[in-house]
């Protein structure tokens, strides 16, 4: 653990994709590769931080010198964040299914030769940014990202309310950006005090920035 200004402060990040099952060899996924929320563990991790690192099954590998507990579905990833807690500091980056298969089958579906396909039905799954914010164990700060194709600073700050945290990092993950699954980002940092616009940069300095602010927040 190098030291710096979070030397002594324990952070939580999640990261990736949560996969959500079908059947045992089947599951449903989003395009998450968790290049954004490594890049934040490992920069916080840089300014000292013991950071957890909740993560998915992220297409990039974790970062070094942090607590890797890995997890597969939304409730997992629940369980494991609130295992970890308590925390000077919260940043919840992973993409988190809304919705898991709620007949998801024991054994391997298969065809049955009538043609006909089967029906999947959702149950929607615990909102782990939200229960954090809002629980007993709550950190001094937590962060949330807003992934938006539209009206992102509107969506945004409607949500940093309606989901309890301190910060959502917003970001517009339209197709034409190709932020998604790649190495730039573009964010909005939005605050109790408004919307800032930060410039397009790579995800590596986007964590970098977060996490002196959140050294700052937390000094
Ligand atoms: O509601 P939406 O998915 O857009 O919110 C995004 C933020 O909420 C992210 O910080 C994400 O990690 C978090 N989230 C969560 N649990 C969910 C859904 C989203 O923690 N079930």
């Amino acid at each position: 653990v190098s030291d710096g200004p979070l030397t002594g402060k324990h952070v939580l990040v999640t990261s990736g994709p949560t996969h959500e099952p079908i059947d045992p060899v089947r599951y449903i996924a989003n395009r998450s590769s968790g290049a954004q929320g490594t890049a934040i563990a490992a920069a916080l991790r840089d300014l000292g931080a013991r950071v957890t690192f909740v993560t998915g099954p992220a297409s990039v590998p974790p970062p070094e010198g942090v607590a890797v507990v890995r997890v597969e579905t939304a409730r997992q990833m629940l369980e494991a964040v609130e295992a970890a807690l308590p925390a000077d500091a919260a940043v919840m980056a992973a993409a988190v299914a809304d919705w898991r298969v709620a007949n998801a089958a024991g054994q391997k579906m298969k065809k049955d030769g009538s043609g006909k396909a089967p029906a999947l039905e959702f149950a929607e799954n615990p909102d782990i940014l939200a229960t954090v914010s809002k629980g007993a164990n709550r950190p001094a700060l937590v962060v949330g990202f807003a992934a938006e194709t539209e009206k992102v600073v509107d969506h945004a700050t409607t949500k940093r309310l309606r989901k309890g945290c301190d910060w959502i990092v917003a970001n517009d993950v339209s197709p034409e950006t190709g932020i998604m699954g790649g190495t730039e980002n573009a964010v909005t940092l939005i605050t109790e005090a408004g919307a800032e616009v930060w410039p397009r940069m790579t995800k590596d300095q986007v964590a970098r920035q977060l996490a002196a602010r959140i050294a700052q927040a937390l000094a």
